[in-house]
């Protein structure tokens, strides 16, 4: 039973010719009749992959559901930990809630450090002199690199600082710092003093930071005055003095702000400063020593905490501890991204988000990988920026977002084929289903029909991928996740949480832990039972809906809660509502989300305002702007639609149903309006649909 998908394809066979024919074999003929939709990785391209075959990944799965103790132990032997952990128990857990708290850890009693695993590893091993990281400026002449033991060496010297400054093992850090080469060192510097650090993404506003530094209360911020992204610059610095001075108001000091200079955005001079608090880091940081002894930590020590949005208005932490997600992002790296010592990786994502941590920072350079790191936006100067970069640093992996591939597909196919490109030979997909269209584009377009998209299904609360495709493994459907990773077993339940087999159609749980599992929300162990436990006892509840097909095969179909993935960006409808709402003329406020052709979901905002206030353009104008300055400009809402009223059953609650239907004009579709207390209202809203 609990290997389902591999008994499935129970009998292998052995030394078939071309993966085509193997896995016409292993399928069968449901899926080679349907080949149209099936596309296979190249001969030559299995030939050199990690995992080549079907029947290989299907014998190291098994291995890794079957004996995880023994899977993940040769995995980790690999790894240089201070003391091997407990070798009685790689893991332990417990996941339903019904039994006891829920608790997991892998890897307990092993002393480690991941930065030491990041860097003085790769160095030992004779990668000194390997590039690092290149940073590419927004501007196209500005860039620069690193090598392993040049990055070493800025991260000492910071984690010097930070200790020389009172920063001490377990204490927190926040990072607000963009696409610079200051971030991974910064993230890497707090790993290696066994600091917490907390990134929050430079894109959020100055309450977003503030209620950040109100619930994990820093003992130093790290951020620089300004970034550029395309023409516009940036101010950070104020955005950062402006949530300081509000939490200082609400009892939380921040007494020492370290701020770089990024010249290129901004110079010193035009930065506001506060003297005592503020120091410049180009003043300090250089002067301190390139050796900093390694903090050894436990591999249940937490690493970070990373503010991701749920249903309800109030940020959660993750937090995610050392031993296990640094085994886990590793390895989840190697096999999905079928990771060579030659590859150049390129990665999107900003640091601010999980995909910047796991792979961004760690992932990566675990495997000792040269990364590309890229500081602007993606159409500056033009739309063709990504694949100049890519034939600049001859990109082999490129891991991007589903809502970049949409937004360059509309620009038209152009200003990709003006690059060469032809270093690429694998690309990722992160954020969001991939709908089959952009899949295609991407991989005929972009990747020239050579390159397998790695479509990898996972999240902030996961550490790393959980369904994806390995490359040289499997054809691929586009859209589709394809199989879990190894050791992760993931099930669909109906309502009542019983899990579904063969085709079907319901809610992604996972059964059973894997290392890179997060292990609570900070501060509130309670909410983490409650929010991914309860729901179907015995599971952690990913809240996304999931379809299997009859090859088994999964495909996501999106939040089934209160969340909002815009641009591949979780935004909680509550967050914007409780924004909305502290607008003096906005009485009421009901988010949904509806389909957007570029971000994959639009923000839709029913709006009722206070008695006797007219609708205008201006007050539109100030409730985007609410929302923009409360949690930031990617929440803007797209559309808002005025509401005399909104639709609510007899006992108050808003049915966004009807709203979600009467976003999308989906207005056949309405169902049932009887429990509503007034069914009128569905009529005024339809009528004001437009205007
Ligand atoms: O709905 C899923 C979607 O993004 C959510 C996780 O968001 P976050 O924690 O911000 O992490 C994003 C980067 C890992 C999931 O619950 N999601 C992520 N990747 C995919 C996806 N949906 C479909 N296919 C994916 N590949």
């Amino acid at each position: 039973n609990r290997l389902r998908h591999v008994d499935s394809m129970a009998s292998l066979p052995s030394g078939a010719g071309s993966i085509r024919e193997l896995n016409a074999v292993i399928l069968g003929e449901s899926l080679a009749s349907e080949e149209n939709h099936l596309v296979f990785p190249s001969d030559d391209f299995s030939k050199q992959a990690l995992i080549s075959s079907p029947q290989q990944y299907l014998e190291m799965y098994k291995r890794s559901i079957e004996d995880p103790s023994g899977f993940w132990s040769d995995i980790a032997s690999n790894f240089y930990w201070k003391k091997k952990w407990d070798q009685n128990l790689i893991y332990s857990e417990n996941l339903d809630v019904t039994k006891g708290d829920v608790s997991i850890q892998w890897f307990k009693g092993g002393i480690t450090n991941i930065c030491y695993n990041c860097l003085d590893a790769n160095i030992e091993s004779g990668n000194g002199d390997k590039i690092a990281l290149y940073w590419q400026g927004n501007e196209p002449h500005v860039d620069g690199s690193l090598t392993y033991t040049q990055l070493l060496h800025r991260v000492c010297q910071l984690a010097n600082f930070l200790k020389d400054n009172g920063v001490q093992k377990g204490d927190t850090v926040i990072i607000y710092l963009p696409m610079i080469m200051e971030l991974p060192i910064t993230m890497l510097a707090c790993a290696r003093i066994g600091a917490v650090h907390s990134v929050v993404f430079a894109g959020y506003s100055a309450e977003s930071l503030h209620q950040r530094v109100m619930d994990c209360k820093p003992k130093i911020m790290i951020t620089c005055n300004a970034v550029m992204r395309g023409k516009k610059t940036i101010d950070l610095k104020n955005i950062v003095d402006a949530a300081l001075l509000e939490s200082s108001q609400n009892g939380i000091t921040v007494g020492l702000c370290l701020t770089f200079e990024n010249e290129s955005a901004m110079k010193k001079e035009a930065t506001k400063w506060e003297k005592g608090r503020d120091i410049w880091w180009q003043d300090v940081v250089p002067k301190c020593s390139t050796i900093c002894d390694v903090e050894w930590v436990d591999a249940e020590d937490p690493l970070f905490l990373l503010y991701t949005s749920g249903s309800t208005g109030k940020p959660k932490g993750v937090l995610h501890t050392t031993g296990g997600y640094m085994i886990y992002t590793a390895t989840t790296f190697k096999y999905a991204f079928d990771y060579k010592d030659s590859d150049i990786y390129w990665c999107t994502a900003d640091c601010g988000w999980i995909t910047g941590h796991s792979y961004v920072t760690y992932g990566p350079l675990l495997n000792g990988a040269t990364v590309v790191l890229y500081e602007g936006v993606p159409n500056y100067p033009d739309s063709g920026r990504c694949w100049e970069i890519v034939d600049k640093y001859k990109v082999t992996i490129f891991y991007t977002a589903p809502t970049l591939v949409r937004s360059l597909m509309r620009d038209g196919n152009e200003y990709v084929t003006r690059y060469s490109r032809k270093s690429l030979r694998i690309l990722g997909s992160v954020g969001e289903p991939i709908n089959p269209s952009a899949w295609r584009w991407f991989f005929n377009v972009v990747g020239d029909s050579r390159c397998p998209i790695s479509d990898t299904w996972w999240q902030t609360e996961t550490g790393g991928f959980m369904i994806t495709p390995l490359p040289g493994a499997w054809p691929q459907k586009p859209g589709s996740a394809t199989f879990p990773f190894f050791g992760v077993q993931p099930v669909i339940v109906d309502e009542k949480g019983n899990e579904i087999d063969g085709e079907c159609s319901g809610y992604l749980c996972v059964k059973s832990s894997w290392p890179g599992a997060f292990r609570t929300l900070y501060g509130d162990h309670e909410r983490y039972e409650t929010t991914y436990f309860k729901a179907f006892p015995g599971y952690y509840f990913s809240g996304d809906g999931c379809s299997r097909d009859k090859d088994g095969y999964h495909w996501l179909t999106g939040r089934v809660d209160d969340v909002i993935n815009v641009s591949g960006h979780r935004i909680g409808t509550a967050e914007v509502e409780s924004a909305l709402v502290s607008h003096p003329q906005c009485a009421e406020a009901a988010v949904v989300g509806v389909e957007h052709e570029v971000k994959g979901q639009g923000i839709y905002a029913f709006i009722t305002l206070v008695e006797g206030v007219p609708y205008s353009e201006d007050l539109r104008k100030s409730l985007v702007l609410v929302v923009r300055s409360q949690i930031g400009a990617f929440a803007a809402p797209d559309k808002i639609h005025w509401a005399p009223s909104l639709p609510k059953t007899r006992s108050g609650k808003i049915m966004r149903r009807i709203l979600r239907k009467i976003a999308s004009r989906q207005l056949e579709e309405l169902g049932d309006t009887s429990t509503l207390a007034d069914p009128g209202v569905v009529d005024q809203l339809i009528a004001l649909a437009d205007s």
